[in-house]
């Protein structure tokens, strides 16, 4: 009986999964994504191509696997569509190879108009959300109101949707929000009976056989655990369970059949959308990052809010998701850089903490530990060894400090420039 193993992101997500999965799946039979919805953008590349996948799990380009979008999953039929259309014009038809829970629910038009009208309510509360309806999706979900993939095979699937728009439409009109949807529902009628092609499966069945049959099943996660919906900083946090938890419930696998937990940050921090970020850089080093990291959104476009490592947040994420593999990305961003810091506690109110606060409003002061750069570029790398001995030892810090190992250092963008740590 093989276990499943996860990779998940331990900041504000775009750590670098969608490369990470890439790289690791040709040593797993299955990848599936667990929670989560068009909200991600997980960038691959290969071969001198760039992808984007947002719904589609990044294990597709690796021949032959089978990939699944579990129950836990919100998908957007319209984007999943588009992402599909635009995969199979690249020469890479998935009809084969993919597979949808029943129980995934179902992202309707609606559902993006009610994420723009609460954005719009809370004025410059906002959350800065990607505008997807993931917010609204999970909510009827939770509130036992959702449309499943599953119900898409009913013969009452036109009522159920009715009931379920009339539903949105009179919390709209009374938000006062405006809005047409005729287009926006056409194209997604169109694309609901598309998504019929693909196999739709009761999933957890799938997953739990797959395992008893010792094949192997790696789960990628989407956003990262700082935007988990409980441990995140609320409310400034995504609807799901980014966590390593959340494979539990969007897989339907006991937590005894979790294996490897691969967690994956970046060398530094970034955050798109609002709320707190103790160590993020409003100066030239904070565009610095910006600019050499390219960081800007994969789904949105909007540019990413930048800042030093924060070991703080890094050890709460590793705890709460039982991290036991550490994976570090785009180090290279900062080859230049005469010095680096490393947020290792906090100051607020005067005092001392090395926890993750409560209070998301709270007045954070980091408190740095400063390296020497590596000053060299480390595209140019292989293997461990090849590494200079500054930026081995801003690995061997982390490594002290969070009590797990650095295994994987990805060192740029494309799936060759990835070092496996033996
Ligand atoms: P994800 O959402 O976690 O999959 O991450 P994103 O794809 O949103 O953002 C990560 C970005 O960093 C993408 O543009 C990747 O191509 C890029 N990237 C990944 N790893 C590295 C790396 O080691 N170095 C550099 N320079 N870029 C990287
Ligand atoms: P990947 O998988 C970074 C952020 C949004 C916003 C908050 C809530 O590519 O790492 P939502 O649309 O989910 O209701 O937005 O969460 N957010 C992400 N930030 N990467 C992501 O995904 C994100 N998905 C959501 O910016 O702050
Ligand atoms: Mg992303």
């Amino acid at each position: 009986m093989k276990k499943i193993d996860v990779i998940l992101g331990l900041q504000w997500g775009d750590e670098g999964k969608g490369k990470v999965v890439d790289v690791l799946t040709p040593a797993y039979e299955v990848v599936a994504r667990f929670q989560g919805g068009p909200n991600a953008g997980h960038t691959l590349e290969f071969n001198g191509e760039k992808y984007v996948l947002r719904s589609i799990p990044s294990g597709i380009f690796q021949g032959g696997k089978t990939n699944i979008i579990g129950n836990g999953v919100v998908l957007d039929a319209i984007l999943f569509r588009e992402e599909a259309e635009a995969l199979a014009a690249s020469g890479h038809d998935l009809t084969a190879q993919l597979c949808i829970s029943k129980k995934a629910h179902l992202i309707l038009p609606t559902h993006r108009i009610l994420d723009a009208a609460y954005e719009a309510a809370k004025g410059s509360a906002k959350i800065g959300t990607t505008g997807k309806g993931i917010g609204p999706t999970y909510t009827d979900k939770v509130s036992r109101n959702g449309m499943r993939v599953g119900d898409l095979l009913s013969p009452d699937f036109k009522s159920i949707y009715a009931k379920a728009k009339a539903r949105h439409e009179a919390i709209l009109a009374g938000l006062n929000y405006a809005y047409d949807i005729a287009e926006l529902e056409s194209q997604w009628f169109e694309a609901v009976e598309y998504l019929k092609r693909f196999r739709i499966i009761d999933s957890e069945y799938a997953v739990n056989s797959l395992l008893d049959d010792d094949k192997s099943v790696l789960a990628e996660g989407a956003q990262g655990t700082l935007l988990d919906v409980d441990f995140g900083s609320y409310p400034f946090v995504t609807s799901s369970n980014t966590v390593c938890a959340g494979v539990c419930t969007g897989l339907g696998v006991a937590p005894n059949r979790i294996g490897e937990v691969y967690g994956i940050c970046k060398a530094y921090c970034t955050r798109v959308g609002s709320g707190p970020f103790p160590t993020e850089l409003f100066d030239e080093t904070g565009d610095a990052l910006c600019r050499l990291g390219h960081e800007f959104g994969a789904v949105t476009g909007r540019k990413r809010r930048c800042g030093w490592l924060d070991l703080v947040a890094l050890k709460y994420s590793i705890m709460i998701n039982g991290v036991t593999q550490l994976i570090l990305m785009k180090a290279d961003v900062m080859n230049d850089f005469d010095t680096i810091r490393v947020a290792t506690a906090y100051e607020i109110g005067g005092r001392r903490t090395t926890q993750f606060p409560y209070e998301t409003a709270a007045e954070i002061t980091p408190v740095y530990t400063e390296f020497e750069g590596w000053k060299c570029d480390l595209r140019n790398c292989r293997t461990y060894e090849e590494f200079p001995a500054a930026f081995k030892r801003y690995i061997e810090f982390i490594e002290r400090e969070t009590g797990v190992p650095v295994t994987i250092v990805s060192v740029g963008p494309d799936r060759s420039e990835t070092i496996v740590r033996n």
